[in-house]
């Protein structure tokens, strides 16, 4: 695996991959600190391209300033064992001042998308994110690029970016990669002291009740939220809940009856971590269906 640091040496490094033959360029955008639910991203560019690029920078645009930027977790001598063992031709792990050699001047207005969810609670975390985004973009210029569904709503707002600026990039969505007992897998998750870890499960058995809950007949979003608190102040009293809400998946907005393309969302914090989870589902008529990709 080739590791480059600068944007001058990513482009050429492509420039060469290309004129040797590399036909369909995947990009796996990260900020490190890896695990399997990364690994699971960078297999499954595998099976969509020739040539995998991936790319390990904390974006600093994206953190709000109380957040946790500085204590982010970084380790990038495994982080490129990891990638190594999975065969990525390109790792692309450049400085704060490569890629913003002057503080942006620049940003986007995302209207809707952003005002539930984490948006409402991280104001400008996404702008961040579409200016990192959209600059691996032009950079790497890649056929695919693979996010993760755990981070829904960066995913639909990715989608949005791709679609108004008309990248030719198709986006795939790669399923949550969970633990045994259904903690979603994040960087984030070893800040958790053990109690705290064993509290944190109750994220996903709310999910789930919730599942179950409309499964059973319920359409009333106001009635599967107020179930999925009560399951959550029970089980996991450590948890400070930041919201959980149950949008519509075109434009991220509260729904009151469910129908449709919908996810359960929902951001904790158990100590310092944040930990966020969702589910997606189809509502159609008594039909109920969770989706895994979108
Ligand atoms: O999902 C992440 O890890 C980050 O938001 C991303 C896409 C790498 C942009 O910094």
């Amino acid at each position: 695996m080739r590791v480059v640091r600068s944007s001058a040496e990513v482009r050429a490094a492509l420039k060469r991959a290309r004129a040797a033959g590399a036909r369909r360029l995947a990009l796996i955008p990260t900020a490190g600190a890896l695990h399997r639910g990364h690994l699971s991203l960078v297999q499954l560019a595998q099976a969509q391209a020739d040539y995998r690029v991936v790319s390990l920078f904390v974006n600093p645009t994206q953190f709000g300033p109380t957040e946790d930027f500085t204590a982010y977790p970084r380790d990038e001598e495994c982080d490129r064992r990891l990638l190594e063992e999975q065969g990525v031709e390109l790792l692309f792990t450049p400085p704060v001042e490569d890629i913003y050699p002057q503080k942006p001047r620049l940003g986007f207005e995302i209207s809707g998308l952003a005002d539930h969810l984490c948006g409402a609670r991280r104001p400008g975390h996404f702008n961040g994110v579409l200016l990192i985004v959209a600059k691996l973009f032009n950079l790497i210029q890649p056929e695919v690029a693979v996010f993760g569904m755990k981070d829904l709503q960066q995913l639909v707002i990715i989608k949005q970016l791709v679609r108004e600026l008309s990248f030719d990039i198709q986006i795939v969505a790669a399923p949550t990669v969970r633990e045994p007992d259904g903690l979603a897998l994040s960087s984030r998750n070893r800040y958790l002291n053990p109690e705290e870890r064993r509290q944190s499960s109750a994220l996903y058995r709310a999910l789930e009740r919730g599942q179950a809950l409309i499964a059973a007949g319920e359409r009333q979003a106001e009635r599967v939220i107020a179930e999925m608190k009560s399951l959550l102040e029970a089980e996991a009293p450590l948890a400070r809940l930041d919201y959980l809400e149950i949008v519509d998946l075109a434009k991220l907005q509260p729904l009151k009856q469910l129908s449709g393309r919908c996810a359960l969302a929902l951001a904790a914090y158990f100590g310092r971590a944040r930990l966020i989870d969702n589910l997606v589902l189809e509502v159609r008529g008594e039909a109920v269906r969770e989706l895994r990709a979108i």
